[in-house]
């Protein structure tokens, strides 16, 4: 049975409805309202709210009728309402968060919680967990949520985990650089990626933990040694850059937000974040003084939220939204759908330096494609823009594969 444009159905944080409770399925429910728009059960799509009419490149028409169709089930229809419940047998994925108890894993595990992909979420941290968990496990959502604290509960969150993200480290404050994390959060990376390889080498690896320039290259040097390195399922994180480039655009063009699409390449560090303001969907122009602006704009975001927040960390609740976005993105390309594009920082040869963020399509087995359109027929800026971050990406990446081989050495 096929909803009608004028139908509303319903799936996500809703309570149950009658018809779901008195069903065997779940009683969990999403919001569809009518003309097929989709309201996100999380608003991690590209926007909170995708329309199916528009082009969007993150979530087109068959995949909202694919996602919708791969957990749902049709229990009633009347009134012009038409009331989905999700399937007992829906794929389901079981995703860990390694630095769950902090700014961005806190809010980070909220956002997945929410997620019908999400069979279980495991959340394992140094400090004590087990509140957070106890807290999101009374959230009538599918993912059964388990707490993991401690290094001797690490093997145990991450057995049979699909999805891993790692946010555990320390956050920058007001005058630091994110090289500034690297003593710390080196250490950090290369402790967790040895146990991801060691208990569940085939899942898809979210760094989030800074400097991502070189934390990436630590973690595929520890896969490497560890002989099970897939370069298509190693990801750092930098939908936060993408996230804000959106967001700033928008503003400053006065356009629809949901229909936004800037792709983010470089890094993620300072000029390393190289906004393509040519390639931004849709079509739109901007005066070179724009360009100018919006350019270090985005590539000074994570330090205005830094300053603001005087010492209290950087960017969380942003960063776990973007964060969520890319889990779901990876869900959705683990569970089959053939239209996830993200941009990320992954190994590449789009450039002649091994690692670069880029627009990725992504699938069952991790990066698929490289979108390499969008490195031509870049402008004048853009092309300078480009060369000027490429030696200090080079150092970044450098420095990260030398953490790692020395560590070797000493050991
Ligand atoms: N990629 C991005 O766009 C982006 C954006 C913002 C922040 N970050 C980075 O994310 C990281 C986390 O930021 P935050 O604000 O959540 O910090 P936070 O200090 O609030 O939380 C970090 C958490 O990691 C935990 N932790 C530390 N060592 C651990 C270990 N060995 N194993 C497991 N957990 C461990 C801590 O106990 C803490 O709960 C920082 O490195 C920050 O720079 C990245």
């Amino acid at each position: 049975m096929a909803a009608t444009t004028a139908a509303t159905f319903s799936i996500g944080l809703v309570a149950g409805t009658q018809a779901c409770r008195d069903s065997k399925f779940k009683p969990y429910s999403m919001k569809f309202n009518s003309a097929n728009h989709l309201k996100s059960f999380s608003g991690l799509k590209a926007a909170t709210s995708v329309s199916s009419e528009s082009v969007s490149s993150f979530l087109g028409k068959e995949s909202i009728a694919a996602l919708r169709d791969s957990f749902t089930h049709i229990v009633q229809e009347q009134n012009q309402e038409t009331v989905y419940c999700v399937r007992p047998q829906a794929s389901a994925f079981k995703v860990a968060i390694l630095g769950a108890a902090g700014g961005i894993g806190q809010p980070l595990a909220l956002l997945i919680n929410t997620s019908p992909l999400v069979s279980a979420l495991h959340l394992f941290d140094i400090a004590n967990v087990k509140g957070v968990a106890a807290d999101l496990s009374h959230c009538n959502t599918p993912a059964q949520v388990l707490a993991f604290t401690g290094n001797a509960e690490l093997a145990n969150a991450l057995k049979g985990v699909d999805v891993v993200v790692i946010p555990a480290g320390v956050p920058r404050k007001p005058g630091m650089t994110r090289d500034d994390l690297f003593n710390i959060n080196a250490n950090i990376v290369k402790n967790l990626v040895e146990a991801v390889a060691d208990n569940c080498p085939d899942a898809f690896i979210h760094i989030i933990s800074n400097p991502v320039n070189s934390t990436v290259p630590i973690a595929a040097e520890v896969l490497k040694q560890k002989g099970v390195y897939d370069p298509k399922k190693l990801f750092g994180v930098t939908t936060l850059d993408v996230v804000r480039a959106n967001t700033f655009v928008a503003q400053k063009k006065g356009l629809k937000l949901i229909d936004v699409d800037v792709p983010v390449v470089g890094g993620h560090a300072g000029v390393t974040i190289l906004p393509l303001l040519s390639k931004t969907y849709p079509s739109v122009s901007f005066t070179d003084k724009e360009v100018e602006e919006l350019t270090v704009r985005i590539q000074n975001a994570g330090t205005e939220v830094v300053e603001a927040k005087a010492g209290a960390g950087s960017a969380t609740l942003s960063m776990a939204y973007a964060a969520a976005r890319f889990v779901e993105s990876s869900l959705r390309a683990l569970d089959g759908d053939s239209d996830v594009y993200e941009c990320s920082f992954v190994q590449s040869d789009l450039i002649e330096l091994p690692f670069f963020a880029s627009r990725i399509k992504l699938g069952k087995k991790g990066v698929e494609a490289f979108i390499s359109a969008d490195l031509q027929g870049l402008t004048e800026y853009e092309l300078n823009a480009l060369e000027a971050l490429k030696p200090e990406l080079k150092a970044s990446i450098e420095k990260g594969v030398a953490f790692v081989q020395k560590e070797l050495v000493t050991a």
